[in-house]
C-alpha cells in the first residue's frame, strides 16, 4: 500500500457489530467519526437511545486521516474571518471552539481515553519576511478575540524563521485512538454498527427511516455526521472539497521542540509540523499541499513536496507514513451545523475546513442541545439555513464555476483504443470507449476492473488518484475505491459496474494478448 495514516497504524482498531436486522432508536446517526461518536455519546448521556451506522470502520473516514491538532483559532486565520464579519463573530468562534476543545479534554480525563492527548502551544511563523504582515495581523486579531497570543522568540522554533507568534494551552492527540476509545468507552443507550452502509433516508412527520445494507433503522431524528450531507443538498454548492497531505518521518535523533507549528513558506505556502511519539518511536509530521479533490494530475507529487521539505529543512529521509485527508471549505468561512430544514428531523454538520476535530465536537454539542430542547448560544452563528449572499458570493462563484468547467470538460468524447492496454499494473485511468467514460483499474495480477466513470451523485466524471488508488470526483468530492465502492462524499452508492463479460475486444485487453 502506498499510503497509510500514522493514526490508523498506531491505534487499536476495535470491532463493532454489523447490522443484520431492523432496529429502532430515538436518534440515528450516520457516520462513526468524531462528529458521529461524540453526538451519540452526548445524546446517550441524556437518556436518548442512539444508534451510529458507519459504512467503513469507526474513525476510518476523515477522522483517521486528520492532523490530530486541536486549537481555538481557524485554519484560514482570524484576520480573514474578521474581514468578512466583525469582532463579535471572532469572539464567538473562538469561544465556541474553546468549549469544544474542553469537551474533548474532559472526555479524555473522565473516560481515561488512551489517545496521547497533550496540551501544547500552537505557533504560527513566517519563514521569510514576505509573510510577516500575516503574522502581525493574526496577532492583532487574536488579541481582539480575547486570546492571549504573544510574539514568540524565533529561537524557540524548529527552523530559522523571520517572525513567530504563540498561543498557549492548545492541544494534540492521536485522532484514531481518540475516536476508537471514545466509541469503546462504557456507556448506556448507545449502539454502534460498522461495515453497514446507509443507502437512503426517508423522512416524514412521524420520524425517519434509514435504509441500510443490513436493515431499516427507525428513529425520531437522523444526524448526517458524514462530513458532507449525503444525496443532493443545496449546501453542496456552498462547499469546496479539498484534499491535503501528511507524512511522518522517523526522527529519533533530531532536536524538535514540543508544540504545533504552522508556517508560511515561499509564495505563502503553508506547511505545519509537530512531533509525535508512540511505542518508543519518535516521528515528525508534516502536513500541507491542499488541492481540490479529483483535480490533481499527480497526487503523489504533493507527498513528494512534503518529503523534499522534510529533507531540506531537517535532513529527514525515512518517511514511514504517507496519507491524505479530505476537508470541505465553507463559502462564508463558517461551518453549517443544525437542522437541515426548519421543521425537519434531519441534522447536518459540514464545512469544517481543516478544523474538523474541534468543529465536529462542537457540532455534536450543538445538535445534542437542539434535539433535547436545550438553548445553545451558537445556533444562529452556525445555522445551516443562513443566507449570506454577500459573504458567500466570492467563494460560491469560484467553486461553482469550477464545478461547471469540470462537468463540461468531461463530456464523452471519441474512443481511445490504446488506453486500456496503456494502463500499468496497480494504476487506473478514465478511458473513452464507445461513447462511455470508463474508470479502468488494472490490478497487480494484471486484471482489469471496469466501472462507469460517471459519479452517481450528480454525474460528473471521476479521476484517478494515484496516491490513494481511488476514483475521486472533482465536483463535490465523492470518492470511490479502485473497485468502485463509495468511500466518502455525498454519493450514496458505488460506481456502476461495467461488465463487458467476454466481449472486451482483444486489441484493448492486454490480458488476452
Ligand atoms: Fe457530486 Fe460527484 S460528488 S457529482
Amino acid at each position: 500500500m502506498f499510503t497509510q495514516s500514522i493514526w490508523k497504524d498506531t491505534a487499536p482498531i476495535y470491532n463493532f457489530e454489523t447490522l443484520y436486522n431492523d432496529i429502532s432508536a430515538d436518534v440515528a446517526i450516520i457516520g462513526g467519526g468524531v462528529t458521529g461518536i461524540s453526538t451519540a455519546r452526548l445524546l446517550a448521556s441524556k437518556g436518548l437511545k442512539t444508534v451510529v451506522i458507519e459504512s467503513l470502520k469507526v474513525g476510518g473516514g476523515t477522522s483517521g486521516h486528520s492532523t490530530g491538532n486541536l486549537y481555538v483559532t481557524i485554519d484560514k486565520n482570524l484576520g480573514v474571518l474578521h474581514d468578512k464579519y466583525d469582532r463579535d463573530t471572532l469572539i464567538k468562534v473562538v469561544e465556541s471552539r474553546s468549549q469544544a476543545l474542553n469537551r474533548i479534554e474532559s472526555w479524555v480525563k473522565e473516560l481515561l481515553l488512551d489517545c496521547d492527548f497533550k496540551r501544547q502551544n500552537w505557533n504560527l511563523y513566517s519563514a521569510t519576511n514576505e509573510s510577516d504582515d500575516k503574522i502581525a495581523q493574526e496577532l492583532e486579531h487574536a488579541r481582539q478575540a480575547g486570546l492571549g497570543m504573544k510574539e514568540a522568540d524565533p529561537a524557540l522554533f524548529p527552523l530559522k524563521i523571520s517572525r513567530g507568534i504563540t498561543l498557549a494551552d492548545q492541544a494534540q492527540l492521536n485522532p484514531m485512538r481518540y475516536v476508537q476509545e471514545l466509541a469503546k468507552a462504557p456507556g448506556e443507550n448507545m449502539a454502534i454498527y460498522e461495515c453497514t452502509r446507509v443507502n437512503e433516508i426517508e423522512e416524514s412527520d412521524e420520524g425517519v427511516i434509514l435504509k441500510t445494507t443490513g436493515g431499516n433503522v427507525h428513529a425520531d431524528y437522523a444526524v448526517m455526521a458524514t462530513h458532507v450531507p449525503k444525496g443532493f443538498d443545496l449546501l453542496q454548492t456552498l462547499l469546496g472539497p479539498y484534499r491535503e497531505y501528511g507524512i511522518a518521518c522517523r526522527a529519533d535523533n533530531i532536536d524538535f521542540p514540543e508544540g504545533i507549528f504552522w508556517g508560511y513558506h515561499q509564495e505563502g505556502k503553508k506547511i505545519s509540523s509537530r512531533l509525535y511519539e508512540r511505542d518508543g518511536k519518535r516521528y515528525i509530521l508534516f502536513i500541507g499541499e491542499p488541492h481540490k479533490v479529483g483535480q490533481s494530475k499527480d497526487n503523489r507529487q504533493h507527498l513528494q513536496v512534503l518529503t523534499d521539505f522534510a529533507r531540506e529543512h531537517y535532513g529527514l529521509t525515512e518517511v514511514v507514513y504517507r496519507w491524505s485527508g479530505q476537508h470541505y471549505r465553507p463559502a462564508d468561512l463558517l461551518p453549517y451545523i443544525g437542522r437541515r430544514s426548519q421543521h425537519g428531523r434531519t441534522f447536518v454538520a459540514t464545512g469544517f475546513s481543516t478544523d474538523g476535530l474541534v468543529y465536529g465536537t462542537l457540532a455534536a454539542m450543538m445538535i445534542a442541545d437542539e434535539i433535547t430542547g436545550t438553548p445553545n448560544p451558537y445556533t444562529e452563528l452556525y445555522n445551516p439555513r443562513r443566507f449570506t449572499p454577500v459573504k458567500s458570493a466570492k467563494n460560491f462563484i469560484s467553486e461553482n464555476v469550477n464545478v461547471a468547467a469540470t462537468f463540461l470538460k468531461d463530456l464523452p468524447g471519441g474512443a481511445d483504443k490504446d488506453a486500456f492496454s496503456d494502463i500499468k499494473a496497480g494504476e487506473g485511468a478514465v478511458v473513452n470507449y464507445e461513447g462511455q467514460k470508463i474508470a479502468a483499474f488494472r490490478s497487480t495480477e494484471n486484471e482489469l476492473h471496469l466501472n462507469s466513470a460517471v459519479c452517481p451523485h450528480l454525474k460528473c466524471i471521476v479521476n484517478w488518484n494515484n496516491a490513494e488508488k481511488s476514483w475521486d470526483c472533482p465536483c463535490h468530492g465523492s470518492r470511490f475505491s479502485k473497485d468502485g465502492l463509495v468511500l466518502e462524499g455525498p454519493a450514496w452508492g458505488n460506481l456502476s459496474r461495467i461488465n463487458f463479460s467476454d466481449d472486451l475486444p482483444e486489441e484493448l485487453d492486454r490480458d488476452k494478448n
